[in-house]
This record gives C-alpha cells, structure tokens and sequence, in this order.
C-alpha cells in the first residue's frame, strides 16, 4: 500500500507491457505452517497491489500467469482450489477493476473440458463487462502455454491456407502474431518472476522476444506496487539495444 515514488522514474521509459510469473505461492504457506492454498489466496492482495500501482506508473498492459497447462499436473485438490479460486476472485473483484478503467481479458485454452463451465462463462462476462475500458489492459494467463497458443496460431494459418483464404508466401510475423490468443497484445517490454526462480516456464515466449527479465527473490505474496516500482527502475537501468551496438546512438 501506499503511493509510489514515480520521481525515480524516466517517464519517458516506462514498460508498456509488463508480464508477471506469480511464484512462491506454496513456499510462503510453508514456511507458515499453512496448507498451499493459503499461500494463494495471500497473493490476492499482492496481485491487486500490483494493479494500483502499475496504474500510477502509467503501465499500459499487464499479463499475470495465473494457471499454466503443466499446473493440471498439481494435486487434485490444488488445482480445484485453484479453478474455484480464480472464479471466485473474478466474481468478488472485477466491480473494482472495472471501475479503475481496467480492461479485462483472458489468454488460455478456455475451450478445454477440464476448465468448469462456470468459470468459462464468469470470464466472458467479465470480458463484456470491461471491454470499453482503456485506462490499462489486464490479461489473466489462465490455462495458458506459449507452446499451446504457438501450436493454436499455426493450426488456424494452415486452416486458412487450406481453404483458400491466404497464402502461405503471405504468412509474415505481423501475420502469425495476429493469430495469437490476444491479437493486438504488444511485445512484452519487461517480464517478473517472483520467488528467486529464473525459468520462462512457458510464458509469452513469442512476445518477450526482446524483453527484459527481472528476478525478485520474494515470494509473491510478499510482493506489492514497491517491488514493481523496484523492478521498474531495473529495466530502466538496461541499455536495450534490440540487436544494435553497444556504441550506437540512441
Ligand atoms: C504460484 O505459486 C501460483 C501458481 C502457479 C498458481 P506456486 O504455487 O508455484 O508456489 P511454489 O513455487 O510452490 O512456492
Ligand atoms: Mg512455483
């Protein structure tokens, strides 16, 4: 809580698109003696902290990875907590989203069996709910993969090539990330990964291509608006050069 001190910051170098890996849910529970699920519902407040305070910096896209395709590998009862926790939390929280101008969307395998019909139905309302809001875009990565949108985007070419509608001569980058689960989302400027990990696990790897990556070793629920303001002076201390010289003008 509290407001941030945006004077350490080049206003004219903020991160469009920051991307959040939320890790060290469980360890933080662990160490208090709590079961796992306690560590996630901690990291609620974390997360919302975070939205406050990627609006004050003036973030323009912020993609949290809140379920990934390998976390169906976790304990059954884990992973049905955390289906009924990502619905529960839309539920009690996208009024307050929606009213700080936040644009809502979701990139995942939606259409997937495994993910409950209600949860489903809550997300698409919750789109709906928030689709004129510009303030800032709020991408929940939930039942999401890289390699599953990769796959996605190349099985919707090849349809397309296959009924006539595109040539394969026609398929350029611009093309393919257009094909991706949310067209439009720009390349990830910084990536955070919470807990000390140093691992992508599966997370906008086509989009963070060029992206700085910055590795707290706090566990998210510990994390909060300062430890994103820290992360931002970071990335803002990287001389990103996009494939450039060192030595060239900038
Ligand atoms: C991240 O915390 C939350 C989700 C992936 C849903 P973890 O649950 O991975 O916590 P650790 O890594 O076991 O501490
Ligand atoms: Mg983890």
């Amino acid at each position: 809580m509290g407001t941030l001190d945006l004077s350490r910051l080049d206003p004219a170098r903020i991160p469009r698109h920051v991307g959040l890996i939320l890790d060290g849910n469980g360890r933080w529970a662990n160490r208090r003696g709590l079961p796992r699920t306690a560590g996630h519902q901690a990291g609620e407040e974390a997360l919302f902290d975070v939205v406050h305070g990627a609006l004050e910096i003036g973030i323009e896209w912020l993609t949290a990875f809140t379920f990934s395709t390998e976390n169906w590998n976790r304990d059954p009862e884990e992973v049905s907590f955390l289906m009924w926790f990502n619905e529960d939390l839309l539920l009690r929280r996208r009024d307050e989203l929606h009213e700080l101008g936040v644009r809502v969307l979701f990139a995942g395998d939606l259409d997937d069996p495994r993910v409950p019909d209600r949860n489903r139905r809550h997300m698409a309302e919750t789109e709906r709910l928030t689709a004129h809001n510009r303030r800032m875009t709020m991408v929940f990565a939930f039942n999401y993969g890289s390699r599953w949108e990769i796959v996605e985007a190349a099985r919707r070419l090849a349809e397309k090539v296959a009924a006539g509608g595109l040539r394969p001569e026609d398929i350029d980058e611009a093309t393919f990330a257009a094909h991706l689960a949310v067209p439009g989302m720009p390349d990830v400027d910084l990536v955070i990964r919470s807990s000390g990990e140093h691992r992508l696990s599966n997370f906008l790897l086509w989009q963070s291509a060029y992206a700085e990556f910055v590795f707290p070793g706090i566990l998210w629920p510990d994390f909060d608006r300062h430890a994103l303001l820290e992360a931002v002076v970071e990335y803002q201390r990287r001389d990103r050069r996009f494939g450039g010289a060192v030595d060239a003008v900038r």
